[in-house]
């Protein structure tokens, strides 16, 4: 299986400090990742490398067999061959676009629209994407006025646009209450456990955000890599514990996880 991520000894330096320090990590075809970890690990870092918008301050980078910036790789191939969902994306995205727009714009790599004779198999694809997110009522509602779910489920949509190889997802399930939650969960389950679906790597804090389907898990520090690997022998009490610098206990309950604190002596 060939490699859709590989970083060795990668580390991304500002100010002196090493936001991530010597990761080596790589991502086979197919894999679903959890990059678990504490405020200001290094997750975003890692996955602004993996987008191919940020190169490393030292060590090597290859995203779907493209060297960063070796000879003869241009990012501007790369970029539209990664989806990424994600805050720093939200924010560029004009809020008066309608629901629809803001998923079309992805097939022209562009966040605003300038003309309105889009493919028809284009608007077939947006709309299919965002039914599948659950979206399909949402169509011509202005993006600037959806909640915190339809917005997240709008912009995974986005990002499934461009028909991508990696697929990143920052914290999508951020700020979402309960129901909303569950929901993207089940989602991004049925994704993950699409064989034609692409490579994923999923960001988040809380380890019952795990959707069923994803495989590996990479966890970080303070920029250093903790454990990675397989989720069943990786993402252990003792792991999560040195992860988040306090006693905690992970369950597996059915296909999900949970983990909480010891209670204090
Ligand atoms: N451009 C930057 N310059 C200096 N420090 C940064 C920059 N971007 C992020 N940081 C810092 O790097 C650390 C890791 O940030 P980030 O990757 O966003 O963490 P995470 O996503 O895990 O919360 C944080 O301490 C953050 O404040
Ligand atoms: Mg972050």
């Amino acid at each position: 299986m060939s490699d859709v991520l590989e970083l060795v000894d990668v580390s991304v330096v500002r100010d002196g400090r090493a936001l991530v320090d010597d990761v080596s990590w790589s991502v086979k075809e197919g894999e679903r990742w959890i990059i678990l970890g504490p405020n200001g690990a290094g997750k975003t870092t890692l996955l602004n490398i993996a987008s191919s918008y940020l190169f490393p301050s030292r060590g090597s980078a290859r995203i779907l067999g493209e060297q960063l910036g070796g000879v003869g790789t241009d990012v501007f191939d790369l970029r539209p061959r990664i989806g990424m969902a994600g805050i720093a994306m939200a924010e560029k995205l004009p809020k008066r676009q309608t629901v629809l727009q803001t998923v079309l714009t992805a097939a022209y790599g562009m966040t605003a629209t300038w003309h309105e004779d889009y493919d028809a198999v284009d608007e077939e694809r947006a709309r299919a994407f965002l039914d599948r997110l659950g979206m399909t009522e949402y169509l011509d509602r202005n993006f600037g006025t959806l909640s915190e779910g339809e917005r997240k489920r709008t912009l995974i949509a986005r990002a499934m646009m461009t028909d991508p190889e990696l697929l990143l997802l920052d914290e999508p399930a951020a700020g979402l209450d309960l129901g909303g939650r569950e929901d993207l969960v089940r989602r991004l389950g049925r994704l993950a456990r699409d064989p034609y679906a692409p490579s994923m790597i999923m960001v988040t804090h809380h380890v019952e955000e795990i959707a069923p389907g994803f495989t590996h898990v990479l966890m970080i520090r303070q920029g250093k890599v903790l454990a990675a690997g397989p989720m069943e022998t990786e993402l252990t009490s003792r792991n999560l514990s040195r992860c988040f610098g306090l006693p905690l206990v992970v369950e597996h309950v059915g296909d999900r996880y949970t983990a909480q604190g010891l209670p204090l002596k």
